[in-house]
């Protein structure tokens, strides 16, 4: 069952351009309009929806962060993401005109469950983003967007992160459309460049080899650092993750703007940064700044680990090491840049002999508060 690899972690991490392709299948038609039937709110009730609440724990939160960055961006509604656990505890705001998308690969998250609860007794209309079929999450809400990852066995998340973010710009565009807030030819030229993530995954994945004699290199640090800005900061925060729960190495991400205020004070000789560099093409010029971030570390003595896009050259030059990804649309780049933080994080705990399938202290659902 895994498929001739040693761990389901591994195999999860190889599944990805299915479960990328399988969550994009035979949700458009023909004329490359997007379908979502399967929502079964009514498009009339969504179009009146003043903001949304993205509620999920854990790496599922961090596939809320990139989604509100897409809606934002595409549909022009606000949107809030926040910790389960968090959200309940305060008074949160809540009318019928706001939309409660939850994220959950397992559906019974109790964290994310009760929150849910919550959010439809103030009267919330809910949608579930989740891989179980069947699973209490999704019953529980008014509508549901499985995500078609297939079962995720090993206990960090991998494929249904890639398959989460997939689903969410999958409604991001769905609400663009109905809302009239992008061109159809704009929707299609985006899931056009969707179309062709699982392809790319694919070629991130057949370049993993440098990725994984790096983290072999890495197996006896003791602290790394992920830098990431707009939709490369949750990255940085899932890159971060992935190696405290596998290889239990102190790990932080950040968001690079942040690091001035604070953070910088880490970085000291040999000091490993991961760098998730934002495209080029980037409309805020963001990769200008996050350039200068590498050199503001670099300066100070940190050993940079970029990832960034094919064709940057610029970066490379204050790099020790470079990953590239190949080029697609600035907001689809998670979906690529993820990828070889998984396998550094998957690697460097295989390294130091860890079992990555089933990390100490951890489980693979979370059905307690
Ligand atoms: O099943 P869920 O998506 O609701 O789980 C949420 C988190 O518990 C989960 O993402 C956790 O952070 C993983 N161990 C991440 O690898």
């Amino acid at each position: 069952e895994k498929d001739g690899y040693d761990t389901f972690m591994e195999k999860e991490i190889h599944d990805q351009p299915h479960a990328v392709a399988d969550t994009l299948l035979g949700r458009t038609d023909a004329a490359g309009q997007l379908i979502l039937d399967e929502l079964r709110i009514d498009p009339e009730e969504l179009k009146s929806i003043t903001k949304i609440i993205v509620l999920a724990c854990g790496t599922s939160a961090y596939a809320g962060m990139v989604a509100k960055y897409a809606i934002e961006h595409w549909c022009r509604i606000p949107v809030e993401v926040e910790l389960s656990h968090e959200f309940r505890y305060r008074d949160p705001i809540i009318d019928p005109n706001t939309l409660v998308v939850s994220i959950s690969q397992s559906g019974e998250t109790m964290d994310t469950l009760m929150a849910v609860r919550y959010a439809k007794e103030q009267g919330a209309r809910t949608v579930s983003i989740c891989n179980t079929n069947g699973s209490t999450i999704p019953r529980e809400s008014d509508a549901v967007l499985y995500t078609h990852a297939g079962p995720e066995i090993a206990v960090a998340s991998t494929k249904a992160f890639l398959a989460q973010i997939t689903a969410a710009y999958l409604l991001g565009l769905y609400l663009a459309q109905l809302n009239k807030k992008l061109y159809s030819q704009a929707i299609k030229d985006i899931l056009a460049q969707l179309a062709e993530i699982p392809a790319k995954i694919q070629t991130v994945l057949d370049q993993a080899d440098q990725v994984k004699e790096l983290a072999r290199s890495m197996k006896d640090t003791g602290s790394v650092l992920f830098l990431g800005r707009n939709v490369g900061y949750p990255v940085a925060l899932e890159g971060a993750l992935k190696l405290k729960e596998l290889a239990y190495i102190h790990a932080e991400g950040f968001a690079a703007g942040e690091l001035k205020h604070g953070p910088i004070a880490l970085i000291d000789e040999g000091q490993p940064v991961f760098v998730v560099v934002p495209s080029p093409m980037d409309r805020h010029s963001l990769h200008a700044k996050v350039v200068s971030n590498i050199q503001e570390v670099r300066a100070r003595g940190a050993k940079t680990i970029v990832v960034a896009e094919q064709g940057d050259e610029d970066v490379k030059q204050y790099a020790e090491t470079t990953f590239y990804v190949p080029e697609t649309l600035p907001m689809l780049m998670p979906l690529l840049t993820t990828v070889p933080l998984q396998i550094f994080a998957l690697e460097l705990a295989s390294a130091k002999g860890y079992d990555v399938d089933q990390p100490r202290n951890l489980a693979k659902s979370v059905t307690v508060e």
